[in-house]
């Protein structure tokens, strides 16, 4: 039991250092090109992860997405180790497949920079 806890200590600790500071490194080793093209899906995981704060994609806790671009390798850094007030999402979130469809979604209301 106590080295379970501990465990989880560590671990936490860990995904903390994750979040903060990592994502402007993590901005090059994320920057490769989105691989899906299946919008539809991007938008659910967009609604489930998402919307709450930035509303279809315009400001509300968080700042505007849409018509915002941004490189994908910082969208993809910032979804997976927060920024700021905004958490990370990890894979038992969200899926690397369904980031890939969220980008696409992202993509598609001008969020990426090209
Ligand atoms: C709890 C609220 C919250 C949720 C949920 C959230 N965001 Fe954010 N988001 C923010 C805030 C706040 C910022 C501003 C962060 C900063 O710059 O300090 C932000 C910033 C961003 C940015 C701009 C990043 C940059 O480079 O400046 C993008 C893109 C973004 N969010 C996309 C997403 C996506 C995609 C999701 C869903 C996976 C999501 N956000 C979920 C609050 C949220």
């Amino acid at each position: 039991m106590r080295l379970v806890s501990l465990t989880l200590v560590l671990g936490l600790a860990a995904a903390g250092c994750g979040a903060k500071g990592e994502t402007a490194l993590d901005a090059e080793r994320y920057d490769y090109p989105i691989g899906s093209t299946d919008v539809a899906r991007g938008e659910e995981v967009f609604r489930a992860n998402c919307n709450g704060c930035h509303p279809g994609g315009e400001k509300g806790y968080g700042p505007t997405i849409a018509g915002h671009p941004e490189p994908v390798g910082e969208v993809r850094a910032v979804v997976r180790n927060g920024k700021g007030r905004m958490p990370g999402f990890d894979e038992n979130k969200i899926s690397p497949e369904d980031l890939e469809a969220l980008l696409a979604y992202v993509d598609s209301i001008g969020g990426i920079r090209h």
